[in-house]
């Protein structure tokens, strides 16, 4: 039995360990163990999480089986990414679950209970960054109609990766509707077209018979404005870190 609690002072032990062992699941195998520690060590820690949780502009739940925490939400109320157009806008942060309880519905669990939430306080669009190549995260979040809306770039540690942004604009508990078309042909690189499932592959294919953008010879530095830019040309991005 599953039971979803808002995230007390007292689950920072907890919290902390379960996002660092997720985190640690889902994206060691793709990435050089420096990095990995370098993000770690800043993202999750008792004191990190402590005061996440006591942060009047976090939302935390903890998804609890027993004494056992197997997965939690954070929702933040921060500045949206520009790409985001929807109204009321608030940001799923992080959604991980334990990968013992992986495709036992929890995921599904904190998805409804982090719509609510926000649904509650009266935002109208959830929003969120998923790593490129996490298709298990983006095969889940199309369950939950979210819509690609734009790209960033996400620094781990020193190295730079690709991030989609998705939102969907309304809060209500609808599922099962398909993602539309990216805005821009973020896909259509060789070095990921290989490896790329049938979600994102889909995707791509869109992307591609729309606009393409002719390549500029160095991407802009402006914060937003940069970070579609030096995916689909890396080659011409400058220096800068998004988030
Ligand atoms: C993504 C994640 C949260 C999904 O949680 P989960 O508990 O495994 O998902 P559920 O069992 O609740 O599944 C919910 C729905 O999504 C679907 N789903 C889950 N994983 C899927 C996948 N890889 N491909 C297709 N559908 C998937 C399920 O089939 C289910 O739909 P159904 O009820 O119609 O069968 C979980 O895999 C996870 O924590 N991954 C690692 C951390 C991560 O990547 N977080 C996101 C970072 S942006």
């Amino acid at each position: 039995m599953i039971e979803i609690r808002p995230a007390e002072i007292s689950d920072a032990i907890p919290l902390a360990e379960l996002g660092r062992r997720t985190f640690l699941e889902t994206f060691s195998k793709d990435n050089r163990a420096e990095e990995m520690d370098l993000y770690l060590s800043r993202t999750f820690g008792t004191d990190k999480q402590l005061e996440e949780v006591q942060d009047p502009n976090r939302r935390i739940a903890i998804a609890w089986t027993g004494t056992t925490a197997v997965g939690f939400y954070h929702l933040f109320l921060g500045p949206p990414d520009p790409a985001v157009k929807g109204t009321k806008p608030i940001e799923l942060l992080r959604l991980y679950v334990d990968s013992r309880w992986h495709g036992k519905g929890v995921g599904a669990a904190l998805m409804e209970k982090s719509l609510e939430a926000g649904r509650r306080e009266g935002f109208a669009t959830m929003w969120l960054g998923v790593w490129e190549r996490n298709f298990r995260a983006q095969a889940f979040y199309r369950k939950y109609s979210f819509a690609v809306v734009g790209a960033h770039v996400f620094t781990l540690g020193t190295d730079k990766h690709g991030t989609i942004i998705a939102s969907r604009d309304s809060m209500r508990r609808t599922r099962g509707k398909p993602m539309v078309a990216p805005l821009e042909p973020y896909f259509t690189r060789r070095r990921t077209r290989r490896t790329i499932p049938p979600v994102t592959k889909a995707w791509a294919r869109s992307a591609s018979a729309g606009r393409r953008r002719p390549s500029p010879t160095r991407c802009s530095t402006t914060p937003g404005g940069a970070s579609a830019c030096c995916l689909s040309h890396p080659a011409n991005c400058s220096e800068h870190d998004i988030r």
